[in-house]
């Protein structure tokens, strides 16, 4: 068991798992983008871990690059919108794969999502490490979804609480 600030975790997914599932995905990856040359875009800061992983493991040529989401509260009670800092890259025409750490309610991909889709790329596909299909509140196409998991707070491998547990090199689940 492991304690951060106020809260203790429990182990839930180990390291060899974690990277064993991310050596099959990228192997579907290799093989559903032969003869391409895909455009990664990594979603800072939880992403950054599994994004190291998984294209280690894929020999095409392809490029890498990072966005970073800033959320601000909009007057109206549409709750937050995010923008996307740092999508410099041409991606019109492009083939992308969207490299995120967990989906959970669906909200922040779905606006990721439409702000990348406004740059016309050839094709848009997502890779997630976590998947919470329970707290999905907007449906979501993922492609390549490493765990689906149970509707629980989990810390490590690139995702935080409050900032903290990111350099873990497993999966923790707050203990209930
Ligand atoms: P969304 O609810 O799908 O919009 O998820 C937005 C963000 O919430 C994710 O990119 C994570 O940064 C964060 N998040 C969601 N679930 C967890 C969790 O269990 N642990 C840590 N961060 C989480
Ligand atoms: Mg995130």
């Amino acid at each position: 068991m492991i304690t951060i600030l106020d809260k203790q975790f429990i182990p839930f997914i180990n390291r060899e798992t974690i990277e064993n599932r991310i050596t099959e995905l990228a192997e579907q990856i290799n093989n559903d983008y032969k003869d391409r040359c895909p455009l990664f875009l990594v979603v800072l800061n939880g992403a950054f871990l599994f994004a190291t992983e998984l294209v280690k493991n894929i020999p095409l040529t392809c490029e890498i690059t990072f966005v970073r989401l800033s959320s601000y509260a909009q007057t109206e009670s549409t709750g937050n919108v995010r923008q996307i800092i740092g999508l410099e890259e041409k991606i019109t025409d492009r083939d992308v794969i969207i490299i995120e750490d967990i989906v959970d309610t669906g909200l922040t991909m779905t606006q990721l999502l439409s702000q990348i889709e406004d740059h016309k790329p050839k094709s848009i596909e997502i890779a997630t490490l976590l998947h919470k299909p329970e707290a999905l509140q907007k449906p979501v196409k993922m492609r390549y979804v490493g765990f689906e998991i149970e509707n629980r707070f989990v810390v490590g491998y690139g995702l935080d609480y409050d900032g903290l547990g990111r350099n873990l090199d497993a999966l923790y689940v707050l203990k209930e």
